[in-house]
């Protein structure tokens, strides 16, 4: 079963260096079906849904690690089996010396006409990634931006969901 995210709801989480979870908000544990005892210190991959492309997440970890933000579609999976759909804007959290001390995200709910275009998108880099790996699923992203006038990932990404 699909869940979806209401309106005005956030689901926040936080984790260290490693993406292990080092806090979450209520709605996270009420989207995803567990206790908070079960997702403290547990990597942040306990929720990642098989149908993402690996290259979303090397681009979500390239960006947070170099100290900027962004703004992603993400499909999880629930402890029960179940998924759920997310905005997600990423960021890193940096001390006083500009050192990143952990990761911090929060989601809303993605617009369903963005979810068709990147149900779309996110099947084609699967299945490059099976056949070509990171690279070619990479590939398959880029080609999407050129196909919609040259947006960079960033303009394409928040074009679709306003
Ligand atoms: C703050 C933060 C939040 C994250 N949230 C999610 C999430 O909600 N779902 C998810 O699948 N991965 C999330 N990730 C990415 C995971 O750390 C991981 O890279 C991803 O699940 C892919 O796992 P894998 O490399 O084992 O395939 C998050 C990472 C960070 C830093």
């Amino acid at each position: 079963m699909t869940k979806e995210m209401q309106e005005n709801d956030f689901i926040v989480s936080k984790t260290d260096l490693k993406g292990r979870i080092t806090y979450v908000n209520k709605i996270f544990m009420t989207m995803a079906d567990y206790k908070e005892e079960e997702l403290l210190g547990k990597p942040h991959n306990i929720i990642r849904h098989p149908d993402m492309p690996r290259a979303v997440f090397k681009l979500l970890w390239d960006r947070v690690q170099n100290k900027e933000e962004i703004f992603a579609f993400v499909k999880n999976k629930t402890k029960n089996g179940d998924d759920y759909w997310v905005y997600a804007n990423v960021t890193p959290s940096l001390d006083a010396n500009g050192h990143i001390i952990g990761y911090y995200s929060v989601r809303r709910k993605p617009n369903p006409k963005a979810l068709k275009i990147i149900e779309g998108l996110y099947a084609k880099m699967l299945s490059a990634e099976r056949s070509g790996g990171m690279e070619a699923s990479t590939q398959v992203l880029l080609d999407a931006l050129v196909a919609n006038g040259g947006m960079s990932y960033d303009e394409f990404i928040s074009f679709i969901q306003e």
